[in-house]
């Protein structure tokens, strides 16, 4: 018998190798992503093999990781709950896609991941793993395993021979991709506390950044990001240069209580930069093209798609139509947009295309006017004679 495991090379999924041996007595296949969480696999790899793997797959996912899944998100405008951009969300359905392929390929019965059970994550493994190979089995170690605390998990991983690394623990819980950070536990589980400055990995405290704005400008191509600062650059290249830019004015920080799928809240934080300027870039742009009707519908279904990522059905029909309809809307998204990054912050400033609606001889108060100030009149009054009449019936 063989799983398929989802593998970090951290404490956690290098013990589950071993308790998986000893209480299933299976063959373990890790596999290993990197969806830019900034670690080098090479690593990974080997200390899987020297933990016990039988076979330890490795794999660049970055670009179909931003071109399939994030960008797909970034279109559609899905943000959950008004604040989390579902960086982390993205990369699970990615991964248990890749890892059900690898379990056909090694004719293995079994999936295995590190998730706990209190969590969205372990959701959204099992649910993409239902959906892709419906007669699977699923083990998720940490749900199942008797260990009570990291002591006593750094005793069996001793016992056992398992490499357990010098690094020092971080108090925090942290996800990391090329979309961001996402942080909890430790002093943030008191959501009345202020995160200490430490708490953020990658952004500069807003404090700290330069005095001085930096300007980006984004350019789109049916709603994909295509080119930054005028350069045409490949989807990792634009983000990782983005990121780079927004990193350093500190733009991204996010600090919410937020509703888990399986019914608590929690307190998280997220560092979100280049994904951050995406966004907004993209609905910057989207102001300028979409007609109004597209534009107020559109963000239902921006809030649908954020909570179906969120809650893991990314494998699902509703988020496949989604996709259509995004898909539908997003064929006037041409055009660049300009963002000022100044400490913390990220406006959009300036906004053009070649499929824009907004047309300067209607807005403008200026001379050049042509707007109907007469059909104005009538217009108001046909719109307004519902309530007038509802007026005259109940408030006389
Ligand atoms: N709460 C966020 C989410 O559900 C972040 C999860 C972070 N995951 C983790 N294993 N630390 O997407
Ligand atoms: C976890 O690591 O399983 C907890 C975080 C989450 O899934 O929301």
């Amino acid at each position: 018998n063989k799983v398929v495991m989802a593998y970090s090379g951290g404490l956690d999924t290098s013990v589950a190798i071993k308790w998986l041996q000893d209480k299933y007595d299976v063959e373990v296949v890790t596999y290993s992503a990197d969806v830019g969480q900034n670690e080098p696999l090479a690593p990974v790899k080997k200390k899987a093999l020297e933990t016990g793997a039988v076979e330890a797959y490795v794999a660049d996912l970055k670009e179909e990781f931003l071109t399939e899944y994030a960008f797909k998100g970034l279109k559609a405008g899905a943000i959950y709950e008004d604040k989390y951009p579902l960086t982390t969300a993205y990369s699970r359905p990615l991964i248990a896609k890749k890892m059900i392929e690898v379990a056909k390929k090694e004719g293995a019965d079994a999936v295995a991941h590190g998730c706990t059970g209190k969590g969205n994550d372990q959701v959204r493994f099992d649910v993409s793993f239902q959906a892709l190979s419906p007669g699977i089995e699923i083990v998720a170690p940490l749900r199942e395993w008797e260990f009570g605390s990291r002591t006593e998990q750094i005793d069996y991983a001793q016992e056992k021979g398992i490499p357990v690394g010098a690094t020092k623990e971080s108090p925090y819980s942290i996800d990391r991709n090329m979309l961001g950070v996402s942080i909890e536990c430790g002093v943030l589980e008191d959501p009345a506390c202020e995160p200490p400055a430490e708490a953020y990995q990658i952004t500069t405290a807003p404090e700290q950044a330069p005095d001085k704005a930096e300007y980006v400008e984004v350019g789109f191509k049916n709603g994909d990001p295509v080119t930054l600062n005028g350069v045409e650059l490949d989807p990792v290249s634009l983000v990782n240069q983005l990121n780079e830019k927004a990193t350093k004015h500190g733009v991204g920080r996010i600090d919410m209580v937020e509703n888990r799928l399986v019914g608590i809240k929690s307190r998280e934080i997220y560092e979100v930069p280049a994904y951050t300027v995406l966004l907004k870039a993209h609905s910057g742009l989207e102001d300028l093209v979409l007609d109004r009707e597209t534009a107020h519908y559109k963000q239902s279904v921006a809030d649908k798609y954020a909570e179906l990522v969120y809650y893991g059905q990314w494998f699902s029909p509703l988020k496949e139509a989604l996709d259509a309809f995004v898909k539908q809307t997003q064929q006037y998204v041409n055009g660049t947009v300009k963002v000022k990054l100044y400490k913390g912050s990220c406006t959009v400033v300036g906004r053009e295309s070649d499929n824009s609606l907004y047309q300067e001889n209607l807005a403008t108060y200026e001379k050049s006017d042509t707007f109907s100030h007469e059909a104005a009149e009538g217009f108001i009054e046909l719109f307004g004679l519902p309530l007038k009449v509802n007026g005259k019936v109940h408030n006389n």
